[in-house]
């Protein structure tokens, strides 16, 4: 029996990958490798995979039938982490259909695999804190309502949440909806800050802080998110129907201004900080209220943004050393 791991080259879904490998457990990944961001980083991920014992990828979009039908029959799927999605919000301004796409047609398409599979224990997927929108009461709450996205790439991950509602209603498919909140750590997304900002500072460019720097983030390390989602996919959604949303981040939102300044540190050089106005979509806080995935599966986020962001620069410094040649001729 396999897990299969949709965007299994992807920042999360590579990390989960080795996870369940390092179980012992044979993964079936599925990645479309699209330019969203450097495929070289997506093809680096996964020659870290592709080696390893237990471990099947095919390269094909989630938003084709035709994905599905080869898979069907090839393998025996127990459990299937659905983390494939376009993903970012600013991106979703420019490129309304990549998301529509790969998060709503492609979703459908993954609870319609789901529904034909007499294996089937659990679907896990991604979801996003993008969906708590504007939002003012904070730890936000899954009990929260939920029905006013700022953006597109939000109001498809709340789409998702209600597709899988009805997919466990009507077929009793045992469902988890995860609310990631900014994860990040080494083998991460270079559209998001926390790279942006290091990329930056390492070659001397500005950086623009929007919202004049008044931004929270609930930033939670990659491990911590691996942790729970594992742990969750271990642990069948129940009920009827069987379907879950959960919260999962760290609980300790970070100012922005505060995380750059942590980089900074560790960087040894100053950022040129260019203070701009909130862009559209964005939102200006995170803070993930995560009793219920305590309560779920005993989770407990361990690492702290000072360790986390540490590991991700020493990650960062090994693969692009030429930065690390710039950063230390410069400072030295
Ligand atoms: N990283 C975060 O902070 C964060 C926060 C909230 C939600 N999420 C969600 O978590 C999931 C994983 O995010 P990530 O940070 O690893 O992003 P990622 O972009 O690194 O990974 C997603 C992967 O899915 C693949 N993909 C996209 N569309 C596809 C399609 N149609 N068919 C097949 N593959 C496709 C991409 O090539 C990519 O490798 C996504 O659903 C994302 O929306 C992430």
């Amino acid at each position: 029996m396999s897990t299969l791991v949709t965007g299994a080259a992807g920042f999360i879904g590579s990390h989960v990958c080795h996870r369940l490998l390092d179980r012992g457990e044979a993964v079936v990944g599925i990645d479309n490798m699209n330019d969203y961001y450097d495929p070289a980083l997506k093809r680096a991920r996964l020659d870290q995979l592709l080696p390893r014992s237990g471990f099947r990828f095919r390269q094909a979009d989630i938003a084709e039938r035709e994905t599905f039908d080869a898979l069907k029959g090839e393998v025996p799927i127990r459990r299937i982490v659905h983390l494939a999605a376009q993903a970012g919000v600013r991106y979703s301004l420019d490129n309304p259909r990549a998301y529509i796409r790969s998060n709503v047609t492609g979703h459908l398409e993954v609870l319609e695999f789901a529904r034909h599979l007499d294996t089937l224990d659990h679907l896990v997927y991604a979801s996003s804190s993008s969906v708590y929108g504007g939002n003012t009461k904070v730890p936000f709450s899954e009990d929260d309502r939920v029905d006013q996205p700022v953006s597109l790439y939000a109001a498809t991950k709340k789409a998702d949440e209600l597709m899988s509602y009805t997919y466990a209603h009507l077929y009793g498919i045992p469902q988890t909806g995860l609310r990631f909140f900014t994860v990040y750590g080494p083998w991460g997304r270079p559209d998001m800050a926390y790279w942006i900002f290091t990329k930056a500072i390492l070659e001397g460019k500005p950086i623009r802080v929007f919202n004049n720097g008044e931004m929270w983030r609930d930033f939670t390390y990659i491990d911590d998110i691996v942790d729970g989602v594992v742990s969750v996919l271990d642990a069948r959604a129940e009920g009827s129907p069987p379907h879950r949303i959960l919260n999962i981040g760290n609980n300790r939102p970070c100012k922005l201004v505060d995380m750059i300044d942590i980089l900074e540190r560790l960087l040894g050089r100053k950022a040129n900080r260019v203070y701009e106005p909130m862009q559209p979509g964005d939102v200006e806080r995170t803070y993930a209220d995560i009793e219920k995935m305590r309560q779920a599966v005993d989770f407990a986020p361990r690492t702290d943004l000072a360790a986390g962001l540490a590991a991700f620069v020493e990650w960062y410094r090994t693969q692009f050393p030429t930065a690390r040649l710039e950063q230390g001729s410069a400072s030295g």
